[in-house]
């Protein structure tokens, strides 16, 4: 981490996972453990669950983001949500392009664009998730294909608005597989990143964005991983679950 030229943020992203209930008796868990972080703490939970997390993290520190968001404004899109909506329930991050929306829900890098625009021109912070799968870090393409991710996901975003992106980087072989890139791999993976914010934005914005590193990132290796400069916080997915285990990627990430 750097913290004196950019901010650390540690997001959970909840996935399918904990019923409105569950949510407020995780969250009210997690505030006391999280309360004196020096990093930004965020919760990403379903959408059913956001009326929960909102009042639960009420007066804490803890802020709440949605999981994606619809690129229209309303209409006949069955199934999918606005910024509008997001905005009314409270929602001050929006996760986009996760690779089990790309693998499972056929996101492609054109939608995930479509829904990083919504997200930075609603005034929400994006936490645009790029990644390579096995197959292609094999093939040699890991810097090619995390600079195309990022390029692609970012186009038309103005300059102004890159304050309001974090872009995850999130080796899909790494993601809720219990094998964690190596600290070099997530400072590698997260420098290309950087750089094709440095080639699409130049140096000072590319120094200054938040990158974070998912993908198996737990309460046993956050420490090594966040010791990087490059890794500016993280997306935890799994151990977001667990209020004791998120509390110390939390405490690692304010050193
Ligand atoms: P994981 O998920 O921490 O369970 O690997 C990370 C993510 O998908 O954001």
């Amino acid at each position: 981490m750097k913290k004196s030229v950019r901010k650390a943020v540690i997001a959970g992203n909840w996935k399918m996972n904990k019923t409105p209930s569950e949510t407020t008796a995780l969250i009210n868990e997690m505030k006391p453990l999280v309360a004196d972080a020096d990093c930004d703490v965020v919760l990403c939970v379903p959408y059913i669950d956001i009326p929960a997390a909102v009042e639960a993290a009420k007066g804490s520190n803890i802020k709440i983001g949605a999981e994606n968001i619809h690129f229209k404004a309303s209409g006949a899109y069955t199934g999918e949500i606005s910024a509008d909506m997001l905005k009314e329930a409270g929602v001050e991050y929006v996760v986009v392009g996760h690779s089990e929306r790309r693998t499972y829900f056929g996101e492609t890098d054109q939608t995930v664009n479509l829904r990083t625009l919504a997200a930075v021109n609603a005034g929400f912070t994006a936490i645009v998730c790029v990644g390579e799968t096995l197959e292609q870090r094999e093939l040699g393409y890991t810097e090619t294909l995390l600079k195309y991710q990022t390029k692609m996901a970012l186009t038309n975003v103005k300059p102004e608005q890159l304050k309001n992106v974090i872009i995850a980087y999130e080796p899909v072989w790494a993601i809720g597989t219990g094998v964690t890139a190596t600290a070099e791999q997530a400072d590698e993976g997260n420098g290309y990143v950087r750089a094709a914010i440095a080639e699409a934005y130049g140096a000072d914005a590319a120094e200054a964005v938040t990158v974070q590193y998912g993908g198996s990132m737990n309460a046993k290796n956050a420490d090594e991983l966040l010791e990087k400069v490059n890794v500016d916080g993280g997306l935890i997915g799994g151990a977001s679950l667990k209020a004791e285990d998120f509390s110390i990627i939390v405490k690692a990430a304010s050193k």
